[in-house]
């Protein structure tokens, strides 16, 4: 299903800019020169399909790719306008790295920057942990939105 969000009531992200310097974490738009590094890497972590979404984000101009990086490395990914327009997502954190405020911090970033692209709300598609996205943003289900764009869709 997909889920949506009220982007003229997102509150600005005050808890994330502590809890990454604390965590020794970056959060910064992607660069155009990194976008095989990062393809790659989420081919390897998540997907095949997530990482031509990723490319679409990656070749917009500025890309439409936040990242996270710790030591000078790739820890998590957003993507937004990449699926289709107004569209949040993929996004993804490495596995030993969940759970420290990453994922949110990143979305905050994704969305902020739909916000000031015009946008009055954002489609999260095809939502797999919809709890996180309740609690980060207050995100709603949308009624009848499964498979939505994703009828039919070819894998690999
Ligand atoms: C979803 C994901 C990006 C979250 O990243 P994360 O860095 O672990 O999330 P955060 O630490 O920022 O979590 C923010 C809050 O959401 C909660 N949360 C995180 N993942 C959750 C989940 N899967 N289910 C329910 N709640 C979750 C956390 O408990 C946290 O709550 P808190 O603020 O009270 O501590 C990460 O779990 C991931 O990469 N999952 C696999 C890929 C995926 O499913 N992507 C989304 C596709 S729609």
């Amino acid at each position: 299903m997909d889920y949506l969000v009220n982007l003229s009531t997102l509150p600005p992200d005050t808890q994330s800019p502590e809890r990454m310097t604390q965590a020794g974490i970056t959060i910064r738009r992607a660069l155009p020169p990194e976008l095989r590094l990062i393809t790659g890497w989420v081919g390897d972590h998540f997907s095949q399909g997530w990482a031509s979404e990723t490319t679409v984000a990656m070749t917009r101009q500025p890309p439409t790719c936040f990242i996270a990086t710790r030591n000078q490395e790739l820890v998590g990914f957003a993507c937004h306008e990449a699926t289709a327009r107004g569209f949040f997502g993929p996004t993804g954190v490495a596995e030993e790295m969940r759970g420290l405020g990453i994922g949110r911090a990143l979305l905050f970033a994704s969305l902020t920057d739909m916000k000031a692209m015009g946008y009055a709300y954002a489609v999260i598609g095809d939502v797999g942990p919809s709890e996180f996205y309740e609690k980060a943003v207050g995100a709603m289900p949308i009624p009848n939105s499964a498979p939505g764009i994703y009828a039919g869709m070819l894998k690999l």
